[in-house]
């Protein structure tokens, strides 16, 4: 005690600098995230710590490190194949795929296989993945029996393990935004782009690559480096929604940084830039179940492919819903 007494300094110095850290490690971003969702919501994510050293959880974490660093296996200098453009699968699907209201994976593997009208088939998670490896990375599909595939698709389905069949949780699906009364505006798009995007994802939208030049730290918007014109991402609504609920970087369905409108006029402007043109002949087998904001026709509606591309899409929802009846 004595002792204590006389060197009670360093003591108290060595307390306060592991007050500082465990104070650090709490408020990290991840956390103040997940504070802005009710915590009910937020348990519906699985916590990566829970995996064991199993074959099969070794396999889930390498799935996540792939979705996470996609680039640095696949990308231009990947260390596996050289198959796509460089973008992460994380870029659009946040916080590896598990961030609310926004592109999550939450509910892949309670509603796969899923019947689409892109494809006109029943789609595996693995022919889901190959689509977004096509399209989103511009690049080449993956066995769905190599290793990075089984990975992949196995993290994937393990976010979705708390959701069952038919069941409906807030945040799991996409927060889509109302469509706006007129047309999205580029110009406008333009300008709302150099002042709140341009820092970042820089003057042509070409982003910026990381020094050792593997990967991005932001990630191209267009350009020869962007998503194909094929990607989900080149869809106005797609877009616009993803932009409210993430960009400028910090945003959140819960704390938006942007209006509805800039969100929609930004996308306009986004994909009027040029993006890889690599269109699929098969997609959209039957034409009149192409979506009110997918831009290239032919359509069976008389609406032209520019109304498709920037709206206004209440009137082609419209015509849409009569000619169901
Ligand atoms: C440029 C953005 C972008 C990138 C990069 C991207 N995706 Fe996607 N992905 C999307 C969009 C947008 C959708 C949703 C499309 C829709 O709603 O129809 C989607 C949908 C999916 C789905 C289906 C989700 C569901 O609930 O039906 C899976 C699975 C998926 N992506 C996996 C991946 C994987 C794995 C990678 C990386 C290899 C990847 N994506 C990269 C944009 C992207
Ligand atoms: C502070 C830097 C920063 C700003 C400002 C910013 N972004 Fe981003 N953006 C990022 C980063 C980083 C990512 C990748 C996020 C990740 O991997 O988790 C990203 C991803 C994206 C993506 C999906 C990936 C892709 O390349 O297609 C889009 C679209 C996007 N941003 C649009 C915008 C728009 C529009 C604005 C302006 C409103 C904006 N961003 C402002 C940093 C920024």
């Amino acid at each position: 005690m004595a002792h204590l007494r006389e060197h009670w300094f360093p003591y108290l110095l060595g307390a306060i600098i592991l007050i500082v850290i465990l104070n650090g490690l709490s408020s990290s971003d991840n956390n103040k995230e997940n504070l802005l969702v009710p915590s009910k919501q937020t348990s519906i994510v699985p916590d990566i710590y829970e995996l064991s050293n199993s074959e099969a959880d070794n396999l889930i974490r390498y799935g996540k490190d792939l979705i996470e660093n996609t680039a640095k296996y696949f990308g231009p200098h990947g260390s596996v194949a050289s198959i796509t453009n460089g973008l992460n699968c994380q870029n659009c699907h946040r916080e590896s795929g598990t961030k609310l209201y926004t592109n999550n994976f939450l509910s892949v593997a309670s509603t796969y296989p899923k019947f689409r009208e892109r494809s006109g088939r029943l789609e595996s998670v693995e022919w889901r993945v190959n689509e977004c490896m096509q399209r989103s990375l511009n690049g080449e599909p993956l066995d769905s029996l190599s290793k990075e595939m089984r990975a992949m698709v196995a993290y994937i389905k393990w976010t979705g393990k708390n959701i069952h069949k038919n069941e409906k949780i807030e945040g799991v699906a996409n927060n889509e935004l109302p469509f706006l009364s007129r047309a999205a505006e580029v110009v406008k798009g333009k300008t709302i782009y150099l002042a709140k995007c341009k820092s970042c994802h820089a003057e042509n939208g070409e982003g910026v690559i990381s020094v050792d030049g593997k990967s991005y730290v932001y990630p191209p918007l267009y350009g020869e480096h962007s998503y194909a014109e094929s990607a989900g991402m080149f869809r106005l609504s797609k877009l616009a929604s993803f932009i409210k609920n993430n960009m400028p970087l910090g945003a959140s369905y819960s704390e938006p940084l942007l209006s509805d409108e800039e969100a929609w006029d930004l996308a306009a402007y986004i994909n009027t830039q040029p993006h890889p043109k690599k269109i699929f002949a098969v997609d959209w087998p039957v034409i009149r179940s192409k979506p009110v904001d997918y831009p290239f026709g032919p359509y069976t509606d008389g609406f032209s492919e520019r109304q498709h591309k920037y709206g206004p899409f209440d009137p082609i929802k419209k015509a849409k819903d009569i000619a169901k009846k």
